[in-house]
């Protein structure tokens, strides 16, 4: 069986509203065995589990609640990224709408492990249902004295707030997300410090992804040593792969770290859709590296990805078949950064536009070789000097084509001399 429902094991057996059919699924059971523990032992588990966050860095998890831990002044705040902008992926939705309270219960070990008093749920604007569903599952844990001050008469309070964002994909950004909770436009911070000395509100904070909150209960429920034996060595437990383009079946699937790609699109996926010919596939969302049917051997890994200068980005695998042309889709990508960057630094700001120029001379079969050192220069000061993930992260798609397909863009610079010829 390649899918390992960890975090899926709920799905279908539960209303999603329903905090008795939580509770009956040994929901909570996590959270009261974490208050019976001291809370640095807490977070020794999640250091012990080896976790990576989930929200497509992959820094570790432990790392970051300890910080938050060490951290005197109040209140500190719990913060769960719920924005979800990248195109491709959609898992924090389905999990969010098929078992919120398990995203409240994460939120709560932590919490309880760093001494947090106050939660926020910032979740995507055209979330709207699993925002009804979270605010509905909210409302329930504060009824069951999950919420509130003296949880379950234990001497913790903590309460949960959940904000709306408003289409920005730059505020899924931590320190952007930070701004825009603190009603300001959604542009990031020079980083240090980091939002666990001076979050929101200049107070420390502890911001986490959807799928990193709802581990924290499977961790202290099987302990974090069982939980590292799950996936490989570099990137433990399971991981939510959203899985969509020119696939068969589409949706979010559940596999341990270390399943091979090709495995997802076919065992999961049924295959290409219509028996068309895969062409590439793109990783992580449109922030991702674009890579050739021959490296689809290549595992689910943190560091796989990272050799190809990129992260593992939030699980997202996009198929795209022969149908779609190399150009048209790199155009498309960099329409998008262009139009979500926040313009706040240069090589982003004027970098996206200049990218779409030079793109559309391979378009136009009016490019040149100098305009493919152009588009590499490029893409690489992007890549190295822009303020934030969005900006650094843009070009990838490109940089990952040159390396893998970089006949495509010779083959097009000659197909450009011979209209000129012509
Ligand atoms: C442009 C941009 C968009 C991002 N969007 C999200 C998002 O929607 N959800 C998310 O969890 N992290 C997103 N991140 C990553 C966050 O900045 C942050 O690393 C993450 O929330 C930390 O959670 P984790 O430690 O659980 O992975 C984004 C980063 C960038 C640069
Ligand atoms: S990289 Fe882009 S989104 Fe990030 S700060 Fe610079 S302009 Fe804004």
């Amino acid at each position: 069986m390649i899918t390992m429902p960890l975090l899926t094991k709920r799905f279908g057996k539960i209303r999603p509203t329903s905090i008795k059919d939580y509770m009956a699924h040994e929901g909570y059971e996590a959270f009261k065995k974490a208050l019976l523990m001291d809370r640095i032992e807490v977070i020794g588990e999640v250091e012990r589990s080896k976790i990576r966050g989930r929200g497509g860095a992959g820094f570790p998890a432990h790392i970051k609640l300890m910080a938050l831990a060490k951290e005197k002044a109040t209140p500190k705040y719990v913060v769960c990224n719920a924005d979800e902008g990248e195109p491709g992926n959609f898992k924090d939705r389905h999990l969010m709408e098929h078992d919120p309270h398990a995203v409240i219960e994460g939120m709560l070990i932590a919490a309880y492990a760093t001494r947090a008093t106050h939660g926020v749920i910032y979740i995507r604007g055209e979330y709207q249902h699993a925002m009804n569903l979270m605010k509905q599952a909210v409302k329930a844990a504060y009824e069951e004295k999950l919420l509130g001050d003296n949880i379950l008469d234990q001497g913790m309070s903590f309460d949960i707030e959940i904000r709306s964002g408003a289409g920005s994909y730059v505020c899924g950004e931590e320190f952007a997300l930070l701004e825009s909770l603190e009603g300001k436009a959604g542009r990031t911070r020079v980083k240090p410090p980091f939002p666990t000395e001076k979050g929101l509100f200049g107070k420390p904070t502890l911001i986490n992804n959807v799928e990193t909150f709802a581990n924290y209960p499977v961790i202290i429920d099987m302990t974090g040593a069982a939980y590292a034996k799950i996936g490989t060595p570099s990137s433990t437990g399971t991981k939510l792969i959203s899985l969509s383009g020119n696939v068969k079946n589409k949706g979010v699937y559940e596999v341990p770290f270390g399943v091979p790609i090709r495995t997802i699109i076919n065992e999961l996926g049924g295959g290409v859709a219509g028996g068309r010919k895969l062409k590439m596939v793109q990783l992580g969302g449109a922030c991702g590296p674009i890579i050739p049917e021959y490296m689809l051997d290549m595992i689910v890994d943190f560091d796989r990805f990272e050799e190809f200068e990129s992260k593992t980005g939030a699980g997202a695998i996009i198929v795209i078949d022969d149908r779609f042309d190399f150009f048209d889709l790199l155009s498309n990508i960099s329409r998008f950064f262009a139009h979500e960057s926040c313009g706040k630094c240069t090589p982003c700001r004027e970098g996206n536009l200049q990218l779409i120029k030079t793109i559309q001379k391979f378009i136009d079969k009016k490019a040149t070789e100098k305009d493919l050192s152009a588009l590499e220069s490029q893409a690489r000061v992007m890549h190295y000097t822009s303020l934030c993930g969005l900006g650094q992260t843009a070009p990838t798609a490109i940089i990952s084509m040159l390396y893998f397909f970089r006949g495509v863009f010779l083959e097009r610079i000659e197909a450009s001399e011979m209209e000129v010829s012509s």
